[in-house]
């Protein structure tokens, strides 16, 4: 069977993130807990897995893909898997989100297996406030895989920032200006419920906040029309200074336009960041040959359970078990 991936609500899915881990070598507060347990090594899907899974669902109208962890970069050799990727016909769109800790030394060998496009998670320029809220030191090694990242002609790259409060407040402004002078696109994630620590509504900056922030100190801004599909709203700055984008999945939440699928390092299959529910793929992937058909069967019915948006301003909201850094954000 081929034809598009469309679930009960006319949601088109064209849209898949992978995560190749749930390892990182940070520990942000606001995405996992300190101490974690690690899928063991044999649960993880093979590059070869993760292969045959996208040519199972490319024919079904999947057209851009998102690799992610935990950190992605830990996973050995992922250039390979980028290599391997690459070469498939149909796929429009192959992109990275990373931390940026082993990006200096890795930018080279992705961008020659292939990627082009690189979003790196950043929150705040202060060693201090770095440490506490990624609990590890590397500040100075993520803005080396940023400049190595641009040097080596990756665009657009886009710096990904949860806006948390007690740090936002001193943090967007130098940020934003730091990518205003580099040429690089800042987002502002507003602060969901999945990560370890306790979820409060105050602890998110709005999307407003952040907006009143950039205009009061930098320049005034203006949405634009971008792709309804994409989780961020864009703005651009009215001197012609390069562009912001938002993701309020608080406050302005974006799931009637959902494209979006994820599969765990582990094989299974999620319709949505909050989902309670999972398909386990890897059983169809390791078999031999894999059937492709029964995978795509797999895929079709998970796109149609998917529900119509994430609960989380509702008395019935449950968080799910799984934390975000083992589904990739
Ligand atoms: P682009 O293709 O560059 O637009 O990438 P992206 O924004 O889809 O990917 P990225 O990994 O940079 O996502 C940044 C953040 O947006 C994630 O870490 C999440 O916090 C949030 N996000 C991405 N997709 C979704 C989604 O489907 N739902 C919600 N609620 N948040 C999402
Ligand atoms: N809320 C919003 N975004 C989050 N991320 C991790 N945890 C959360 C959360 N609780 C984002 C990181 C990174 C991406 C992989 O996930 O900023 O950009
Ligand atoms: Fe899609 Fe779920 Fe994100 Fe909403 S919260 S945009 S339904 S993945």
């Amino acid at each position: 069977t081929s034809g598009e991936l469309t679930d009960r609500y006319g949601r088109r899915h064209n849209n898949l993130r992978i995560s190749v881990t749930d390892r990182c070598n940070l520990r942000c507060l606001y995405c996992m807990p300190e101490e974690v347990v690690f899928l063991p090594r044999q649960e993880l899907l093979s590059f070869e897995e993760i292969t045959t899974f996208v040519q199972a669902v490319l024919p079904l109208g999947i057209d851009k893909i998102r690799l992610t962890g935990g950190e992605p970069l830990l996973r050995k050799d992922l250039h390979k898997l980028v290599r391997m990727l690459s070469a498939l016909p149909g796929l429009r769109d192959l992109s990275l989100t990373t931390n940026g800790l082993l990006l200096e030394e890795q930018a080279p060998r992705l961008y020659e297996a292939g990627l082009r496009r690189i979003n790196i998670s950043l929150d705040t320029l202060d060693p201090q406030r770095f440490r506490l809220l990624t609990r590890r030191d590397g500040l100075e090694r993520v803005l080396a895989g940023i400049q190595a990242a641009r040097q080596l002609g990756f665009s657009p790259i886009k710096i990904n920032m949860v806006a948390l409060r007690g740090f936002a407040e001193r943090d967007l402004v130098p940020l934003a200006r730091l990518c205003r002078d580099w040429g690089l696109e800042l987002r502002i994630i507003e602060y969901m419920p999945i990560g370890a620590e306790e979820w409060e509504r105050d602890k998110v900056v709005t999307a407003e906040e952040c907006l009143q922030w950039l205009e009061e100190s930098i320049a005034p801004l203006r949405p634009i029309a971008n792709d309804p599909t994409s989780p961020a709203q864009e703005y651009e700055y009215l001197d012609g200074q390069g562009r912001v984008g938002i993701i309020a999945s608080i406050s302005r939440p974006f799931c009637r336009h959902c494209n979006r699928l994820r599969l765990t390092a582990e094989g299974k299959l999620r319709y949505c960041l909050f989902a309670l529910e999972e398909t386990d793929i890897k059983p169809l992937l390791r078999q031999s040959p894999p059937d492709l058909l029964q995978v795509q069967q797999l895929v079709r019915q998970t796109v149609w359970a998917k529900w119509p948006g994430h609960q989380i301003h509702s008395a019935e909201f449950v968080k799910p078990t799984r934390t975000m850094h083992a589904i990739g954000g």
